[in-house]
């Protein structure tokens, strides 16, 4: 069976999806919707001229005929598609996935899932009570570094961690504005959080210090830097710390997460979308290893593959665990702007 996929939001992060779902052979895209149907017919352009060539001709015609819907409720009635990609700006969750989930239509969802955590408590709950596959868009956890990783702590007591992003506003309207993008922390370096609560423990507490010192420049309401204490399940200890003043041009150090273990410093560094280096410091010395897999390629064919055969393991990110990293995220926000520690327990509703 070929998987008939539609596209929900058809902007920059579409694009990168679209490039790799046109070349898995067990996908077709059939239809695309974006309340600007211009953005979806420039993405289109794009997509295809940049795949002449490389995908299969009749995946490239099925793509370029695809009707682009501006309602995404009559896309689900209309076309008949096996799975649908939410590419959504973070404020425009909610309907969407519950017109979807009503329709029976799997989903893979870009994060951050939602800027509410009831919202995405409620969207979880109706995917499971309809047995729906719903996916995150969590890259990283198809990514062939997280076996390395994990081999390589083994069993050993984790004692710190240290994670760092730094980057500049992305020139989208959304992101300069709280209630729209959510800030860096929900929206961008999400994809650490979620990474370290996937290969060390969850993250129960969260003390952060936030400011606007740069960024603020060109009218913004989000923290454009921030430093985290935070507090795993499992004892050890951590920090994350981010800005939006320094990417000019990404310099290397841009992005790294350290895990201080018992024995061993294991160092990630890179970027989720591009190839990345693992350095391991022993007292034996260091060793440097390369991983260059694309793992959003990895992470769309899982859930192609995981709609077509009914196979929902093969999702990695899977929308729950996107509810607990949109958690921790939050109470990193919450407690920037209270300037108290936030037990991430409490936002989910369990007592702590
Ligand atoms: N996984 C990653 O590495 C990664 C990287 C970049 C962005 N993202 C995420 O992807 C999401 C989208 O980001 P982007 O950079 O593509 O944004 P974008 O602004 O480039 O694209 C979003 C598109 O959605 C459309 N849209 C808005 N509301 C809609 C609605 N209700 N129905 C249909 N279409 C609607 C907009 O017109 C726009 O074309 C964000 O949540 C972002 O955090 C993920």
């Amino acid at each position: 069976m070929t998987v008939r996929v539609g596209f929900v939001g058809v902007g920059y992060i579409a694009k990168e999806h679209l490039k790799r779902v046109l070349t898995d052979p067990e996908a077709r895209v059939v239809a695309l919707c974006d309340t600007e149907p211009s953005a979806a017919e420039a993405t289109r352009a794009s997509v295809l001229d940049k795949l002449k060539g490389t995908a299969r001709d009749d995946l490239l015609a099925s793509f370029a005929q695809a009707p682009v819907h501006t309602n995404p409720v009559r896309m689900f009635q209309q076309e008949s598609l096996d799975a649908v990609f939410l590419c959504l700006p973070p404020f425009a969750h909610g309907d969407v996935e519950f017109a979807a989930i009503e329709a029976g239509i799997p989903f893979l969802v870009e994060k951050p899932v939602a800027l509410d955590l009831p919202l995405a408590q409620k969207i979880s709950s109706a995917l499971h009570a309809r047995g729906l596959i719903g996916a995150a868009g969590y890259q990283s956890r198809y990514s062939r570094i997280v076996p390395f990783v994990r081999e390589t702590l083994g069993d050993r007591t984790i004692a710190m961690t240290l994670a760092h992003r730094f980057t500049k506003l992305p020139p989208r309207e959304w992101y300069r504005h709280q209630n729209r993008s959510g800030g860096q922390v929900v929206e961008m370096a999400t994809h650490q959080v979620d990474l370290l609560r996937h290969v060390v423990s969850e993250i129960s507490t969260v003390y952060v210090s936030g400011g606007r010192r740069i960024a603020t420049h060109d009218p913004s309401e989000i923290f454009d830097v921030s430093v985290a204490s935070l507090t795993y399940d499992n004892g050890a200890v951590g920090s994350l710390v981010t800005n939006m003043v320094s990417g000019h041009g990404n310099p290397a150090y841009a992005r790294g997460i350290h895990v201080i273990a018992d024995g061993l410093t294991l160092s990630v560094l890179g970027h989720e979308g591009e190839s990345r280096t693992i350095e391991v410091v022993t007292a034996e010395g260091r060793q440097e290893h390369t991983f260059d897999d694309d793992s959003m390629a990895a992470q769309d064919r899982a859930f192609v593959r995981a709609v077509r055969d009914g196979r929902p393991e093969l999702v990695l990110a899977p929308y729950e665990e996107a509810v607990r990293t949109l958690a921790v995220t939050l109470a990193h926000q919450q407690s920037a702007e209270t300037g108290r520690p936030v037990q991430v327990s409490t936002l989910l509703g369990h007592t702590a």
